[in-house]
């Protein structure tokens, strides 16, 4: 199996869905395979300039506060950096991809969630020039039941801090680009770890060809 072309596989969702651990799972089924692991990356992060964009839209600083445009142009900044120097020359040289949100999350959050859907298209499509996951998996949840389950990991960041409309619109938007694109598979993250992850074995073994 291992001759097969090398793909990005991408875990979408909203805070509390349960990332983490389906990136875990997600990773051993992709070892299996394609006999070898895939290099995970996050988003936004992944390489030490993006890591650094990571911090500037989590921590809120009070006396700069962070508009939703620059907010935008830094997730951008981050994914290109990320898929020009980790993503891409990863994929060329036959290794699997598993990342931890990708452009989805701009559509999602900024283009849903803050309203800013012609500017994310827009660099979305200056930016990436058709570059998408083969696959994502988006788990999906109920923002107040995620946002609860995250709050009780600790302390919420600037983004997590959001009124709750901010994760419906960023719930739909992510639903309604699940709905019109079939590399992007639903997941419903509100039921047991066990069966979630049930979930995710059935949805790759489907499509993991
Ligand atoms: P997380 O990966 O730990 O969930 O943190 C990333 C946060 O950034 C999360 O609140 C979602 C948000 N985000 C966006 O708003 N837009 C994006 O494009 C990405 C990648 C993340």
């Amino acid at each position: 199996m291992s001759e097969k072309k090398a793909k990005f596989i991408v875990i979408e969702g909203l805070e509390g869905a349960g990332k983490s651990s389906a990136v875990a799972l997600v990773k051993q089924i992709i070892t299996d395979h394609s006999n070898k692991e895939p290099i995970c990356t996050r988003e936004p992060g992944g390489t030490p300039l993006s890591e650094k964009i990571r911090d500037l839209v989590k921590i809120a600083d009070e006396s700069d506060p962070l508009c939703d445009e620059a907010e935008c142009l830094l997730f951008y900044a981050a994914r290109t950096q990320l898929i020009s120097n980790v993503i891409k020359p990863a994929l060329a040289e036959g290794t699997w991809v598993l990342g931890d949100r990708h452009n989805l999350s701009s559509l999602a959050y900024q283009g849903g969630g803050r309203g800013l859907m012609p500017l994310v298209k827009s660099i979305s499509d200056a930016c990436l020039q058709g570059f998408k996951p083969d696959l994502t998996l988006y788990l999906d949840i109920e923002p107040k039941l995620g946002l609860n389950r995250a709050a009780s990991r600790g302390a919420l960041d600037r983004i997590e801090q959001q009124e709750i409309e901010f994760f419906d619109r960023a719930r739909e938007t992510f639903l309604s680009f699940a709905a019109a694109d079939n590399s992007i598979l639903v997941i419903d993250a509100s039921q047991t770890i066990e069966q979630v992850h049930e979930q995710i074995r059935v949805a790759l073994a489907a499509n993991l060809v």
